[in-house]
């Protein structure tokens, strides 16, 4: 559907589902008895905001600089790209720094050029220099004389089920004169593929261990079909990393001592070996659209635009976030909603959740339920779930929300849905993102949060 027709009909739903949830939902009969409308308020931005535009950055981020794991000069590209959008709409741009452990990051170079990125064993050869050979796939991989053919070559094998297993498939391969080993991610943690991993060697060996992505290895395999068996391996010890904040500040009108302040927060960072489009410059994006929309209007509270680093890593950009406020500053905030893949096409994944980490409803959930109301847009249902980065300000008794596309059975709450590509090579724009979700993540995000920032102000002064 083009955009137009999109949005005409959209806006007649709107209208009608609008009439209908007037003297039903809470926020919706406020607005009515104080003369204006919420809804006109939810226009202003609905309006505006463009999944589109979203998009572009969804693009910039998995596609122009790719992967970003935490502390890493891609995080830090990331970082940039996101200080430098909020700067050219106008706002107060801050970075926070924070120190993250280690990263080994291997690199496997194709003929043709191309480079995968994977985890590389600590105790692994950890270096620059390539080490060049022939590869060769072996499906086992757990007794010698699966490696007859392994002296000199560079050998995949499926990840066996344990730690102990797969150590034994590394130690037979040394011992069968192997130049490096991979191996391959065959399960994921939540019914996705297998991810991109560090191998965790009880001793020292002299040859590259790496840990693939389950696709990755499906792509090598067919390479060595193809004839290009021929790759290089190199692997880097990253140390004295830190991650970083992005913290954009849009002031209040007018203040005073006890105005409130509100948090749109989303991770820029991905996992070794992923370029993260849904997970999450999906959330990093919409965050930057609404930043572009919001600028254009007056709030009544503070309202900080924020992407967290190394979220990936432990929710560590916003544990140091947290962490760093004097029990005022966490006072002061109202609010934190925090999208997280909000941009998936995955048919399972039918609804936007608003997800608390205990299932409780707070100003967050109740806000852009609200709204979901008011639009006529049935996407958005409560959940319960922890796992991102509204996590430390929950922990910290802030009113914080996850936004996640995800399908969760009615027959049973504890199955749910999420895409299989999360975390792995092809969480890409052109595998894993939708333009209506993210348009319909818009418009609800955008409209509950804006009426959040707008509340308790006389209507006429609302421009
Ligand atoms: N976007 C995910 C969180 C997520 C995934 C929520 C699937 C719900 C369903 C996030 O980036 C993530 O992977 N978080 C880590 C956090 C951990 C390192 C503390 C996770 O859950 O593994
Ligand atoms: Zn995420």
């Amino acid at each position: 559907m083009g955009n137009l027709t999109r949005r005409s009909s959209k806006v007649i739903a709107s209208l009608l589902a609008a009439s209908l949830a007037f003297g039903t939902a809470g926020y919706a009969t406020e607005a009515v008895s104080n003369g204006n409308s919420s809804y006109s308020q939810d226009q202003k931005v609905v309006a505006r905001v463009d999944a589109q535009k979203a998009i572009e950055h969804v693009r910039y981020l998995s596609e122009e600089i790719g992967t970003r794991p935490g502390g890493l000069e891609n995080e830090y590209k990331a970082a940039d790209y996101v200080a430098d959008t909020l700067k050219s709409y106008g706002y107060e741009v801050e970075y926070q720094y924070f120190p993250v452990a280690d990263q080994y990051i291997a690199n496997l170079a194709l003929k043709d050029g191309k480079v995968w990125e994977m985890g590389a064993a600590p105790n692994g050869l950890i270096s620059d220099n390539s080490v060049k050979a022939e590869t060769i796939f072996i499906s086992g991989g757990t007794k010698a004389s699966d490696f007859v053919n392994a002296n000199g070559k560079i050998v995949l094998m499926p990840r066996a089920a344990t730690v102990s297993e797969y150590r034994t498939q590394v130690k037979l391969a040394v011992q069968a004169g192997a130049k490096g080993v991979i191996l391959q991610s065959l399960v994921g943690s939540r019914g996705n593929y297998g991810q991109a991993f560090n191998p965790n060697l009880a001793e020292k060996v002299n040859i590259p261990v790496y840990g693939a992505s389950y696709i990755h290895g499906e792509w090598l395999k067919d390479e060595i079909k193809k004839g290009n068996s021929e790759i290089g391996l190199t692997a880097k010890h990253y140390s004295n990393l830190k991650s970083v904040n992005v913290i954009a500040t849009k002031r209040a009108k007018t203040r005073s001592k006890d105005t409130k302040e509100v948090i749109l927060g989303a991770h820029h960072d991905s996992v070794v070996g992923a370029p993260g489009a849904n997970d999450n410059a999906s959330g990093v994006g919409l965050m930057l659209e609404l930043a572009r929309v919001y600028k254009g209007y007056n709030t009544d509270k503070d309202l900080k635009f924020m992407s967290f680093g190394s979220e990936e890593r432990g929710l560590l950009g916003s544990f140091h976030y947290v962490d760093q406020l004097d029990q005022a500053g966490k006072d002061r905030i109202e609010a934190v909603f925090v999208p997280d893949m909000v941009a998936t096409n995955y048919d399972k994944a039918k609804n936007l959740y608003s997800m608390t980490v205990d299932g409780s409803k707070n100003i967050v959930t109740d806000s852009t339920a609200a709204a979901g109301a008011r639009l006529g847009n049935s996407d958005i249902l409560p959940g319960t779930f922890g796992s991102s980065d509204h996590v430390p300000f929950h922990h910290a008794g802030i009113p914080a929300a996850l936004f996640i596309w995800m399908g969760i059975d009615s027959w049973d709450p504890l199955v749910y849905h999420i895409e299989k590509v999360y975390h792995t090579p092809q969480d890409t724009i052109a595998d894993n993102v939708s333009p209506e979700r993210m348009q319909s993540a818009l418009d609800i995000i955008g409209s509950g949060l804006f009426d959040v920032v707008r509340k308790d102000v006389p209507p006429l002064n609302k421009n």
